[in-house]
Parts: structure tokens; sequence; C-alpha cells
């Protein structure tokens, strides 16, 4: 028989960025922006991703591809790996993902994280203890606003269950 567990989880989606709050309509901008810092000539997807700080800073980073493909980077680890080795433990307030496909130069609905990436971001959250708001969005259509992205990923494995 056994226990049926449920996993529900909310989100908040809006029609455009323009109902985004000024801080979270100038974070997206920023990931916007920085797309076109991708070095992604394998997959033409370029990736951009913004985050602002507890400290009142913002980050910005992009996808890092490779010839030898799965030595290739998201944006949103090298983000992570950017925010730790200039700040240390800095709590993320809100990271801001977006991106274009210049294979046809669509980029009209959310992306979200890969499940690599959500592992990351998981550790990052609970290595700083502080929860990591998402805003995913193309450069145009829909947002999605995630309060915390462990949402992202139920029934995490974290060095915790290796204690
Ligand atoms: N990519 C990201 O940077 N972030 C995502 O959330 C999805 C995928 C990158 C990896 C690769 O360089 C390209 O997009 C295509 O997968």
């Amino acid at each position: 028989m056994g226990n049926i567990k449920k996993y529900v989880f909310s989100y908040n989606e809006l029609e455009n960025d323009s109902l985004l709050h000024t801080k979270d309509k100038l974070l997206l901008s920023k990931a916007k922006e920085v797309t076109a810092k991708a070095y992604a000539p394998y997959s033409d997807f370029f990736v951009g991703a913004a985050a602002l700080l507890s400290n009142k800073k913002i980050v910005t980073a992009t996808n890092q591809e490779n010839a030898s493909f799965p030595a290739g980077i998201c944006a949103e680890r090298v983000l992570l790996s950017t925010i730790t080795s200039l700040y240390g433990e800095a709590a993320i307030d809100t990271l801001a993902i977006s991106y274009i496909n210049h294979k046809n130069n669509k980029s009209d609905h959310p992306i979200s994280p890969c499940g690599i990436c959500r592992q990351s971001l998981m550790e990052y959250q609970l290595r700083v203890k502080h929860p990591i708001r998402l805003i995913l969005a193309g450069m145009k259509g829909k947002v999605i606003i995630i309060d915390d992205a462990s949402f992202l990923l139920p029934l995490n494995f974290s060095g915790d269950d290796m204690a």
C-alpha cells in the first residue's frame, strides 16, 4: 500500500515583463542584455543570467560552450561560480534568466534551468542559507516567477544525505 505523497508548488505567471516591479524588470533586462556575451557557437542558444545579491550587487553571466561538448557550462552555473569567487558566501535574492535562440532568432517563452543547474542552485542556497527567487523569461512573452529555486528539485540529494 504505502503512503501516496503529493508534491505541489505555486509560481506566478505574468503575461509580459511590463507587469514586473521596477527592480525585477531591471534585473531581467540585464539578463537579456548579457546574452550577447554568451559563447555558444555550437548550439547558437545564447543564455544570460543576472543575480541581485543581498549585498545589492548585480552579477551577470552567460553560457560558455566548448568543442568538447560536455565541457560547456550553462549560464546559471557560470553565474554561481562567479558570485562565490567574487564575494564568497553571498546570498542571492533574485536570479533572472533569459535567452535567445540564434538559430531562428526566437525567444518568446520562459526557459527554466536544466537538471544539473537545479542541483547547483540547490547546493548554493543550502550553503548560504537563503532561498533564490527565480525570474524566467524570453526576450518577449510570458514571465515566470518562482519564489524558491528548491521548488524545482523535489526529493533532492544533498551533502546532508552523506552525513
Ligand atoms: N543552457 C544554459 O546556459 N542554461 C539553461 O538553462 C539551458 C541551457 C545552455 C547550455 C548550452 O550552452 C545551450 O544552452 C544549449 O543547451
